[in-house]
């Protein structure tokens, strides 16, 4: 799942976790609406989609931002827990999630908080994969996202964990993936949201 958060007043923006694949939407999404991107986050190295950061970021001389964490190179703006993105009247604070993976971070604004893949509906990111953390996971989510304001609304990067299939009561093995039949994780048939913030 990505965002695009627009400032009503500037029309300055920002566009969280783009994947490769949805560019052209992204941009159009961004013209359509009369925003200007000023940064392209990423909430955390993605084992699950390509993302769009760096081809937009060359394409549109807009700077990436990461986790000081992360290790891909052409990160532009390295953040780390408590600092503020800026973009326009939009305050984004960063908040070091780690976890699921160790540069994960969640954003807060006023009233909501992008969670990455720190938070999913009904279940918590993946500990299972290379710089997953469960003990890391467990802190964030208590030290971290349960100390915000209990009205913050959250938005997530992958809309709920893959389920596991059921078992068949005939061999008790576990039978093929139950979403749509297509055997594909959730997160690949995820949409994406465009929403403008209440000026703050
Ligand atoms: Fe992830």
């Amino acid at each position: 799942m990505s965002y695009l958060i627009g400032c009503a007043e500037t029309c300055s923006a920002v566009l969280v976790d783009p994947e490769l694949s949805q560019i052209d939407r992204y941009l159009a999404l961004a013209a359509r609406a009369g925003l200007r991107l000023h940064y392209l986050i990423d909430t955390h190295t993605h084992a699950d989609h390509f993302s769009a950061a760096r081809e937009l970021s060359e394409r549109l001389g807009v700077p990436t931002v990461m986790h000081r964490a992360s290790s891909a190179p052409y990160v532009g703006v390295r953040v780390d827990d408590g600092e503020t993105l800026i973009a326009g009247k939009l305050r984004l604070r960063v908040l070091h999630t780690p976890g699921h993976t160790d540069d994960s971070i969640c954003l807060a604004l006023p009233d909501r908080v992008l969670t990455g893949d720190t938070l999913l509906r009904l279940a918590t990111g993946r500990t299972d994969l290379p710089g997953g953390d469960p003990e890391a996971l467990h802190d964030s989510l208590f030290e971290k996202l349960l100390r915000l304001d209990g009205r913050c609304r959250s938005f997530r990067a992958t809309t709920t964990r893959a389920r596991r299939s059921p078992r068949s009561p005939r061999s008790g093995r576990r039978t093929r993936a139950s979403s749509g039949g297509s055997g594909r994780p959730s997160w690949s048939r995820c949409g994406r949201s465009a929403w403008r913030c209440p000026s703050t």
